[in-house]
Order: structure tokens, then C-alpha cells, then sequence
């Protein structure tokens, strides 16, 4: 049995001096101190030695495996070191690589529009609010004055989600006036941007979404020359102080009076050139004294107070800032021209 001890010893360096990772290792240790291994089969073998040889061998088989087991210990750490060195190697992150530049995008022109208009309004102690775009015909409609059977309420114009034109996409962004009548105390002054839709056919001045910010007051003795006088000051901070405007009688349900405001053409100054179309004005928004029945119907005293309201579409004023010749440039989205604003 000494002879099988030392054998089992030799036969345990070489293998020992061959292993490579952990999972050799294991099975090493297995193989030669589990249960069913190589040392444990010696072992039992024991009963058949004579009295005298027993703790002679018994020794020899506790200093075997202890021996095995210190090495084993020894082992695996120089593994786990070696492990650990090559994980720290293949992790290796060279911070003097030069990195890759994401593509940053920037402001659409049409959002950037919109932010310095209600900049200026910001100025000028109004708020800004925002409402929905699946909107009531109620509130786009019969609140402001647009009975049934008028023109804009037909399926031709209008997005309806239902048989009874009840709820639709809204085709301007006057319903905003009514909800703010509704959720706000006096006095008002608010602007509201955001999308409209109307089913208009795509062409280089149309499309069936487009923008629109609303504005309106409603205090006590307002006029008509607050409108004016308010709107001009807008334009002369949104196109330079010799901006000249023009007001044009005009009607829509929701006002009374109702205009239309035009600017003076900034390139020939009102001769008539290709940017204003021959006309020396370029139109720019809708706008009135707040008809006292709109009013009354959100439950505001028509004699008390009175208001004026205008909307502007933001594409027209985009196209005229940043000379864009064709709308629909600026809803394809293509980067190569949104990088030019
Ligand atoms: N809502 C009108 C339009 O879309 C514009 C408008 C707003 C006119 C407010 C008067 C007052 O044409």
C-alpha cells in the first residue's frame, strides 16, 4: 500500500503541473480526494493491514492528502490570478481612442418659429396654455359661433371620428379660446400653438396638418385699438421696427368686427415682387373683437367685458423667415434640409 501512496502521489504531481482553468481543477480534486476517489479507494483498503503497519500507512495517507490539498489550494488561486489578469487585459478600454460624434438634431424651424413668437407674447405678460387636438365640435364649432350647416363644419373640410361629428381632429386652434374662457379667471391673456388639420390636398402651399397659434384678451374695456396696437408691436419685434401692417375688414363667426392683418413685403416694400406674390402684402392672420354671443355662451358677462382674439398660421410666417419656396419641405423631414435653420 505504500507503493499504490506513492505512485498515487506522482501520478497526482503530473496531472496537477498539467491543469489549466478552474473547471480542470475541480475535476482533478474530484478524481483524487472525492468520495469515490483515487486516495479514498486506497483507504479502504486499510482493514486488510497488520496492526503495526496501520498507523505507519495511515500517516503516510494523511500527509498524501494533505499535500494534495494544499496544492489544489495553491492552484486555484494562481488560476484565479491568471483569470483575473486576463479579464483586466481584454477589458483594457483605451480612453485616447478618439470617440465616435453622435448626430445631435436641432430645432425644426416650425418649433423654433413658434418659440420666438411666444417669447414675445412671454413679454408682454401673456401665457402660453395647450390643448388637445382630438377636439369636440362643440368647443371647435357651436362655442364659437359656427352653427350647424355652416361651411367649415362639412366632411369635405373637416377629420370626424364618428357618424355624428361629434369629435374630430380640430380644423383651428379657436376651441383653445373657449377652454380658456372656461378653465381661466379673468382677465385672459394667453397664446396657444399647435397643430390643426384640415383635408386640404398636399401642394407647395397646403397640407392637411399645419400650425397655428391662437392669442387672445378678455378684460374689462378692451378695443379694437388694443388688437391693432398690440399686434403691431408683435410684428415690429418678429420682422424690425419700420414693419408697416394693413388690417382688412373680413368675417369669421367668432368676431365681430373680424379682420385679416397683412405686413408689407420686406423684399420690395410693397411694389410687388415674387415673395409677396405681386401683391406688396403677404396675409399673415385672422383676428377680431370677440363676438359678445362666443362670450356669453362660456359664461362671461358681454357687458362687462370684452375681448379680442386673433390666429396666425406658423408655417406662412416659417417659410417667410427662413425663405422656404415649398411647404411640403418642411414636413418631409429630410436632415439635409432641416440642418440649414
Ligand atoms: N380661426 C381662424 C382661422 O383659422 C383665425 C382666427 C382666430 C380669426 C381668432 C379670428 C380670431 O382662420
Amino acid at each position: 500500500m505504500k507503493e499504490m501512496l506513492q505512485k498515487l502521489r506522482e501520478e497526482f504531481g503530473v496531472a496537477i503541473a498539467q491543469v489549466q482553468d478552474a473547471a480542470e481543477l475541480d475535476s482533478l480534486r474530484v478524481k483524487y480526494l472525492g468520495k469515490k476517489g483515487e486516495l479514498t479507494a486506497i483507504l479502504k483498503q486499510m482493514g486488510k493491514l497488520s496492526a503495526e503497519e496501520r498507523p505507519v500507512i495511515g500517516q503516510l495517507a494523511n500527509q498524501v492528502r494533505s499535500e494534495m490539498e494544499e496544492r489544489i489550494t495553491a492552484c486555484s488561486t494562481t488560476i484565479a490570478e491568471k483569470e483575473l489578469e486576463l479579464r483586466l487585459k481584454r477589458e483594457t478600454l483605451d480612453v485616447t481612442v478618439p470617440g465616435k460624434t453622435p448626430v445631435i438634431g436641432h430645432r425644426h424651424p416650425i418649433n423654433s418659429t413658434i418659440d420666438e413668437i411666444k417669447e414675445i407674447f412671454i413679454g408682454m405678460g401673456f401665457q402660453v396654455i395647450d390643448g388637445p387636438e382630438i377636439e369636440l365640435a362643440s368647443y371647435n364649432f357651436d362655442r364659437l359661433n359656427a352653427e350647424e350647416g355652416h361651411p367649415s363644419r362639412d366632411w369635405s373640410d373637416t377629420f370626424y371620428f364618428d357618424e355624428d361629428s361629434r369629435v374630430m381632429l380640430r380644423s383651428q386652434t379657436s376651441p383653445m379660446q373657449v377652454r380658456a374662457m372656461e378653465s381661466m379667471d379673468l382677465p385672459i391673456r394667453i397664446v396657444a400653438p399647435g397643430r390643426v388639420y384640415r383635408k386640404d390636398e398636399v401642394d407647395a402651399t397646403h397640407s392637411p396638418m399645419f400650425h397655428q397659434i391662437e392669442g387672445m384678451v378678455i378684460d374689462k374695456g378692451i378695443t379694437m385699438a388694443d388688437l391693432k396696437g398690440t399686434l403691431n408691436e408683435v410684428m415690429k419685434q418678429l420682422y424690425g421696427q419700420d414693419t408697416v401692417t394693413r388690417f382688412r375688414p373680413h368675417h369669421f363667426p367668432f368676431t365681430e368686427p373680424s379682420c385679416e392683418m397683412d405686413v408689407q413685403c420686406h423684399k420690395c416694400g410693397g411694389v410687388g415682387c415674387p415673395t409677396c406674390k405681386g401683391e406688396g402684402w403677404i396675409e399673415l392672420l385672422g383676428a377680431g373683437m370677440i363676438h359678445p354671443k362666443v362670450l356669453e355662451m362660456s359664461g362671461i358677462d358681454s357687458e362687462v367685458y370684452t375681448g379680442w382674439a386673433f390666429g396666425m398660421g406658423v408655417e406662412r410666417l416659417a417659410m417667410r423667415k427662413f425663405k422656404i419656396p415649398d411647404l411640403r419641405l418642411i414636413f418631409e423631414n429630410d436632415v439635409r434640409f432641416l440642418e440649414q435653420f
